[in-house]
């Protein structure tokens, strides 16, 4: 079946998709994205990825392309022109084409582009055996809480982590911590059986993923706390995980050179896991037991 992409106002055979060379996201990275899961043919979360796609917006000084409810439209009508039924929807949104100028051009219109297409985001052999990750020095910008397209660090650090035989890189702060990974949110059970994950700050992505495990698990009993945790901690955690949109909640088995806690996903990862799936299946959440 042919893909179609949606391409400022026209939805277009996906290979022939295209915006203007002067695109400002193609010249300065000057837009911001959201990825989207869709399960059953129902984009999950979406109030949550819009809300956040309005604050990078807003952050960056970029114009809404739509009213909310014209892209809600949109984002429906190009999963269904690509009969999916699971898999991902890309949003893009970029401060449109203009002459290559770094300050805002005088006139632009934003330039909207989505995307979707079929795939399997449950990876089951992946939450089986668990993933590793390698860590590296945390080389970006000041403001990762927008989600930019701007995404050349974290290119750079998936691509390390992928050289290393590894599925992803968690990046360390200059003070040791634990920012987040390339394209993933990062937690660990501590010692003492407490989950926990950074908190949001302007140096990570508030993920939808960690906001949605995190009213999972208040919703749920599970004790947690939002606060940075080092390397080191994380090394000698009982448990580690990490959270996307498109990994959904996949357990660390090893960081770097050691073995987190027994090698084998914890079983707190693994409910929690649970409960994200039956969030995302839209069915009562299973008790923890
Ligand atoms: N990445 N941190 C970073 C740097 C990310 O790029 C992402 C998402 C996350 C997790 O956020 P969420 O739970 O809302 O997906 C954390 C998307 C999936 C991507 O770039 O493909």
């Amino acid at each position: 079946m042919s893909r179609v992409a949606y391409v400022e106002g026209q939805y277009l055979p996906h290979r022939r998709a295209a915006v203007h060379i002067e695109d400002r996201g193609y010249q300065f990275s000057d837009g911001v994205y959201e990825v989207i899961a869709v399960e059953g043919g129902r984009l999950i979360d979406e109030e949550s990825h819009l809300d956040r796609l309005e604050r990078s917006l807003r952050e960056l000084r970029i114009a809404p392309p739509l009213s909310r409810r014209s892209l809600t439209i949109v984002m429906r009508e190009v999963v269904r022109r690509n009969r999916v039924v699971n898999g991902i929807l890309y949003i893009q949104a970029t401060r449109g084409t203009a002459p290559r100028e770094h300050a805002f051009p005088a006139q632009n219109k934003t330039a909207l582009v989505m995307t979707a297409r079929q795939t399997d985001l449950h990876r089951e052999r992946l939450a089986q055996d668990g993933v590793t990750v390698i860590t590296i020095p945390d080389i970006r910008w000041r403001r990762c809480d927008i989600k930019s397209v701007s995404l050349l660090p974290n290119v750079l650090g998936k691509q390390a982590a992928q050289e290393a035989g590894a599925f992803e890189a968690w990046q360390i702060d200059r003070d040791g911590f634990i920012t987040e990974g390339t394209s993933t949110n990062a937690w660990i059970v501590g010692r003492d059986g407490l989950l926990i994950t950074r908190s949001t700050d302007t140096a990570i992505l508030g993920g939808i993923t960690r906001l949605s495990v995190l009213d999972l698990a208040r919703r749920n009993g599970v004790e947690f706390v939002e606060r940075p945790f080092t390397v080191g901690e994380a090394k000698a955690a009982r448990e580690a995980f990490l959270t996307s949109t498109t990994s959904l909640v996949l357990p660390v088995v090893r960081i770097d050179d050691a073995v987190v806690g027994n090698g084998k996903p914890g079983s707190l990862t693994l409910k929690i896991r649970d409960l994200y799936l039956a969030h995302m299946a839209g069915a009562p959440a299973p008790h923890l037991g």
